[in-house]
């Protein structure tokens, strides 16, 4: 049986060091209970060193970075880079996330990153989503291009360390029954492996993992993957709060 995969994006949270060493040690603590669930936890970077420290010996959770620097060189004041990422043991990247899109990613930077990060070693998860849902199925156009334009051409060995998390933007940080509908994420989760298969190929599509995220809660995760038809998720404000985190996750294990 597959693992489940869990990323816990915490956003530019929490507000200190101490909270983060905190939140941190709560998951460690309860990570024994995990069965088949392979966590990643994303804190911001001024937290990963300290984060790392407290996961060093724990095989079930993995660390996560928010984003990436990919060009190379040595002078990017403000970056932070594939190097300095590796060897504090960070395995995986988040990548056009929608807040980043907004105002800071364009799609020739996404794809940058995507191609940077796999190039050197990562495990990519692709952010992709439309803003709004419409009757006419725009968002499978929109989907589609996100994804084209970030892995057109990817060299086909390295798609086994890219993951795609869709998440749609209206339905990230609203109330949990503002959720995708688990029917209509079937619909999308199938709608992706069509578009990765036209892009890599219908043999490399099969390795593809796919997440969702927005509005995840301990009360409507189970039903969103099991009826989602998607291999994990990705959550932001409830990976903040390790009781009902926790209660999450093993709602699914
Ligand atoms: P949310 O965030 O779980 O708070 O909706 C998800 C995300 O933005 O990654």
């Amino acid at each position: 049986m597959n693992k489940k995969i869990i990323v816990g994006n915490w956003k530019m949270n929490p507000e200190s060091v101490d909270k983060s060493r905190e939140i941190a040690n709560e998951m460690n603590k309860n990570s024994k209970f995990f069965k088949n669930i392979n966590l990643i936890i994303c804190p911001p970077f001024v937290f990963l060193n300290e984060v790392s420290k407290i996961f060093l010996k724990n095989k079930k959770i993995m660390l996560g970075a928010q984003d990436i620097f990919v060009g190379r060189g040595v002078s990017h004041t403000g970056e932070v880079g594939s190097v300095m990422l590796k060897n504090i043991g960070i395995k995986y990247v988040i990548i056009g996330h929608s807040d980043r899109r907004e105002s800071l990613d364009d799609e020739f930077l996404v794809r940058e990153k995507i191609f940077g990060a796999l190039k050197d070693g990562f495990k990519a998860i692709l952010c992709v989503g439309e803003k709004e849902r419409n009757e006419h199925g725009d968002q499978y156009n929109e989907v589609r291009a996100q994804i084209e334009s970030a892995i057109n051409k990817l060299p086909k060995r390295l798609i086994k360390n890219l993951l795609i998390a869709y998440e749609p933007i209206w339905a990230i940080g609203k109330s949990e029954d503002e959720a995708v509908k688990p029917e209509d994420l079937h619909e999308m989760t199938i709608f992706i492996k069509r578009v990765v298969a036209d892009i890599l190929g219908i043999k490399e599509t099969e390795k593809i993992i796919i997440l969702y995220g927005g509005s995840v809660t301990k009360n409507n995760a189970k039903e969103i993957i099991e009826k989602g038809n998607v291999s994990g998720l990705l959550v932001g404000r409830e990976s903040l709060r390790p009781d009902n985190f926790i209660e999450l996750i093993k709602s699914i294990d």
